[in-house]
């Protein structure tokens, strides 16, 4: 499929590996600058209290284990694990095993995670007793659990992120602005993906397990919520090539490897018939969601204050994505210089033109049971 796409480069490696153009700033810098995330977090919340409140409890003495599937750092999980735990306890013993498995790729910050999780006064780990937590580096398109193993899955703001991408958009980097035949690519892995996601979960799910998803959506006119902030980065790195900061072929090859789902395109593995996915669907619900850094310059109007806050979220979740592109040799302070320009452009941007760069993410919930076989 690769080859007959527009724009891919066959002969152009990249120098860091494939997983890399999905992985969160590192250094804790994800966990600082994702609010927005975690206001999709809020939003799946009361979803997450069903499933914890349905999924199965043996009366062994067994751990209930729940994984958090693309934890990144763990600031947007530490909340939802926390809920969970708080009423699995409440239906069974308070000396029942609870193992909360974190999961995401190889180069994700593990050390933030595992220090957030361990120490951080705020961790579920300060809360409850009995309670064990693992840390695991593998993607989730593949097997993370032996069969039937978890009773709780949770994954927020994650499924999104291809497993990898067909083709880079060479005059953009934002899956919605790519021209007709790359869309088409990048629909046809999404769903690779997603059947890839929900056939491996179905096998570590147990019966009656539950798996609760909220990932990006598009609404009917095809709008993700996001695409102005990413013109505007798009702009700042076609001005940073202009000043020879950047190379073509570097930019050329720069996309988010993101795309986001129709609910039918969320929903069409789980209504065929296909034997290897053994899901129902529980609820669906779509959601917008205003990102928190319109309401807050609404209280401080402080523009400068409002344009850092885009540029370091854009920066925390899709810089690492963009920079797995860059192929000239450069010193590690250059690069991280160059990601300081970014940053200090893409502000300069934002508050030239703030409603362009205001988000309104379209997102999808969706929970899920595990059937019998
Ligand atoms: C936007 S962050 C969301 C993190 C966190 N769940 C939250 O709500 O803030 C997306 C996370 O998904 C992870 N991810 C992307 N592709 C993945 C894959 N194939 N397997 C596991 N994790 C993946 C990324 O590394 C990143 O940590």
């Amino acid at each position: 499929m690769q080859s007959d796409v527009p724009g891919h480069k066959q002969d152009f490696p990249s120098r860091r590996g494939v997983m890399d153009r999905s992985v969160m700033e590192g250094q804790g810098y994800y966990n600082q600058h994702s609010r927005p995330q975690s206001g999709i977090v809020e939003f799946a919340l009361p979803a997450l209290r069903r499933a914890a409140e349905s999924c199965p409890l043996d009366e062994d003495a067994r751990d209930v284990v729940i994984a958090d599937l693309g934890c990144s750092q763990g600031r947007n999980s530490i909340e939802p694990i926390a809920q969970a735990i708080e009423i699995l306890r409440a239906r069974s013993s308070s000396k029942r095993p609870i193992s909360v498995v974190h999961s995401d790729l190889p180069s994700n910050d593990f050390n933030s995670l595992i220090q957030l999780i361990e120490q951080d006064g705020s961790s579920y780990q300060r809360r409850f007793e009995h309670v064990f937590s693992y840390f695991q580096g593998r993607s989730f398109y593949g097997r993370l659990f032996p069969d039937s193993r978890v009773s709780l899955a949770w994954s927020s703001a994650a499924v999104h992120w291809f497993s990898l991408l067909p083709a880079p958009i060479p005059d953009h980097i934002w899956a919605p602005r790519a021209a007709p035949a790359l869309k088409a690519a990048y629909a046809s892995q999404a769903a690779q993906d997603w059947l890839t996601f929900l056939r491996h979960r179905s096998q570590e799910i147990r019966i009656g397990g539950q798996l609760l998803i909220i990932a990006a959506s598009v609404d009917d006119a095809g709008i993700a919520g996001g695409d102005g902030l990413a013109d505007q980065a798009n702009d700042v790195l076609t001005s940073l090539v202009a000043d020879g900061a950047l190379d073509a072929a570097e930019y050329a090859d720069m996309t988010i490897a993101a795309y986001s789902r129709t609910l039918d395109e969320y929903l069409a593995p789980l209504v065929k018939h296909d034997p290897d996915i053994r899901f129902a669907v529980e609820e669906t619900a779509p959601q917008l969601l205003i990102c928190p850094f319109d309401a807050e310059y609404e209280e401080h109007g402080d523009i400068k204050r409002f344009a850092a806050d885009y540029a370091e979220f854009f920066w925390a979740t899709y810089g690492p994505s963009l920079f797995t592109s860059l192929r000239r040799p450069r010193a590690p302070e250059e690069e991280l210089e160059l990601g300081a320009e970014l940053r200090r452009r893409l502000a300069a941007q934002v508050a030239t033109a703030p409603d362009l760069a205001a988000c309104q993410w379209r997102m999808m919930l969706l929970r899920l049971v595990r059937n019998s076989d």
